[in-house]
Formats: structure tokens, sequence, C-alpha cells
């Protein structure tokens, strides 16, 4: 072997040396651009090939090819090993435990003040009603008076509320909400719910509290009579408390309605034979209603003689306490969680 080849390699052997120790792509890369690139030692040695004759010439050039392409070879198995040991080691070390326990994030109940207003939602936005919501600080003009209540009224002694000055008071019950969906309807037909909570200076015992929510009902348009109440109401109170109730109404007295009615169901706890749930009656009181008054048609501006209502009120807690069997209305709003847990979404 010539000289010359045996420089090629030597060089060679030396740069397989380096490319087997690099043990990480930065080390190798710097081998690379030492003894791989256009200015290298190897390629320098290229210069020798002018002193050397014929066959020895084509020898010299064979041995040099081989090296160039046994080196670049050898670097690109070793480039190719270290990039797939990188992703090896990443993936060893990102590995997610899958039997460990997850966090346990610990969700609450819907306090059932809020099912029940969904549940009455849903069945009324399937009716065709509109939800619209009134203010709960309200002026005695929409309170009382726009509810035919005048302020000389002996009606007044039965909502005593809290007041914020002579004018302004929280409102004793959600009918103020109808006289601004009417201001608002401009005298068009209306069928609307609205949800609520009502004030009234009340002594705070089981069944009662200072403040409760209402969900008040109004339809107006032309033709509308008692029948489509008592109809209204009794697919509403049967789709709440089962098909089974009888539905009883029993004329009573708003101001704000005329006739008006209280209505009842059959109790669902003795099936009407009579017990301690609803008083040996056989029934329960659920809510009032009655066909709009002429004098709040008038005012809202409704012609009573073309138009005519009906509207109704129901205690959110009252149906609440019945539908689960809850003893105390405090304990809706104390929000200790061992009760509103019991209302978990299944
Ligand atoms: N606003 C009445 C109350 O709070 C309930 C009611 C509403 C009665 C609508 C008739 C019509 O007692």
């Amino acid at each position: 072997m010539s000289e010359e080849i045996k420089k090629v390699n030597d060089l060679k052997s030396m740069i397989i040396n380096e490319i087997n120790n690099a043990n990480d792509l930065v080390t190798l890369k710097a081998v690379a651009d030492k003894h791989l690139s256009k200015k290298s030692e190897l390629n320098s040695l290229m210069s020798l090939i002018k002193q050397l004759s014929g066959d020895e010439k084509t020898a010299f050039g064979q041995a040099m090819n081989n090296a160039r392409k046994e080196l670049n070879e050898l670097y690109q198995a070793k480039e190719k090993f270290l990039n797939e040991a990188m992703i090896r080691a990443k993936l060893e070390k990102e590995k997610i435990d899958i039997t460990l326990p997850g966090i346990k994030y610990n969700v609450g109940g819907i306090n059932p003040f809020f099912k029940i207003i969904d549940e009455m939602v849903d069945i009324f936005t399937s009716m065709g009603y509109q939800v619209k919501e009134g203010p709960d600080v309200e002026t005695d003009y929409f309170n009382f008076e726009r509810m035919n209540i005048p302020s000389n009224h002996p009606a007044r002694e039965m909502q005593d509320s809290f007041y914020i000055d002579n004018n302004t008071l929280l409102r004793t019950h959600t009918s103020p909400a109808q006289a601004h969906a009417m201001d608002e309807a401009d005298a068009k037909p209306l069928k609307i719910i609205c949800p609520g909570k009502c004030y009234r200076r009340d002594d705070d015992d089981a069944t009662h509290s200072h403040q409760f929510g209402q969900i008040e009902g109004l339809v107006i348009g032309k033709g509308i009579n008692l029948g489509n109440l008592k109809a209204t109401l009794e697919l509403f109170l049967r789709k709440m408390f089962g098909e089974k109730r009888e539905v009883r109404f029993r004329s009573s007295y708003f101001p704000f309605t005329e006739p008006s009615v209280e209505v009842d169901i059959s109790c669902m706890e003795c099936q009407g034979k009579g017990c301690s749930i609803c008083k040996g009656t056989g029934y329960i009181e659920i809510l009032g209603a009655g066909m709009v008054h002429p004098n709040v048609l008038k005012m809202s501006g409704y012609d009573p003689e073309v138009y005519s209502g009906f509207a109704f009120g129901v205690g959110i807690e009252r149906v609440a306490m019945l539908r689960y069997g809850i003893d105390d209305i405090r304990k809706i709003y104390q929000g200790d969680v061992r009760f509103v847990e019991q209302f978990k979404r299944k």
C-alpha cells in the first residue's frame, strides 16, 4: 500500500473512532463539521494525487472515495441512532401512570328552588310561553296601584313589605312583572311566565319566610276565558305533581283578578283521604289565579272590551317542599351542602 493511501486510511480510522465516541447529537455534529466538510483534513489529502502516477492515481482516488462514502454512511447511521435514542428517552420520561387516582372535584347539587324554576320554565315554554323577569325593587305604583290596589285599599294589609323610601319597596309578589310586560307588549297579545323573588314582612318559621320565590303567569289575547285558565293549570299541575292528581278550583279574592280562584291538588300523601300533610282536608292549596281585572287591563293600555286574559302566581318553595318532602322552608336558604347534595343531577 502506498504511503499516500495509508495516510487516507489512518485518517479514516481516526474519524471512525470519533464518530463512534460521539454520544450526543451536538458532539456528532462537531465531528461532521470538522471532518466531513469541504475544507476538511481528509479533503486536503486530495492534493497528494498530483505526486502519483497512472495506476497509483486510480488506487488513491478509489481509497479517497471509499473513505468518504464509508464515513458519510457511518455518520448518517449514528445520527439516526442518536435521534431515536433521544425520542425514546423522552417517551420514557413523559410516561403517564394511568393507574394513579385522578383529582376528584366535588360537584354540588342544584338547590331545589332552582330545580323547580327550571322544571316550570320547561313546562311552560313547551306550551309557547316566553320567560320575562321584573325588578326586585319596585315602586308603590307598580307593586300596588297597577295591580288595582290603591293606597287606601285594605288588601295592602295582606302584603306588608320592606320599604326603601315612601315610594320604593321590595316587591311583595311577582305580579308587578305583569304590568312591566304589558307596557312592553304595547297592547299586543302576551303569553309569559316571570320567575323571581318576593319579600314580605313576615315571621320566619317552618313554612314562612321574609323572602320567597314566585312564578307569575300571564296570558292576554282575544277571547281568553276561564276555561283556558282551568285547562292550562290542570295540565301544569299534573305534569308537576303526577297525572293522578285531582285539581280543585275554589273561588277566592285578589284585587287584580275577577273572578279569582285558589287552586288545590289532591294530597299525594293520602290520595285525598286526609292526613297530617293536608291537615285532614284531602287537598293541598297550590296557587292563586284568576281572570285579569278590567282595571288592570285598562291601566296597561288594553281595551277590556277587546282583550281578556288570565294570570296565576305559584309559590316556588311550596312546590319544592311538596315535591321533595322538605319539612322546613329554611333548609332551602341555609346553603348546607348535605341538604343541597341530595339534589345532585343523576
Ligand atoms: N300575587 C298573588 C299573591 O302573591 C298571586 C296571584 C297571582 C293571584 C296572579 C292571582 C293571579 O298572592
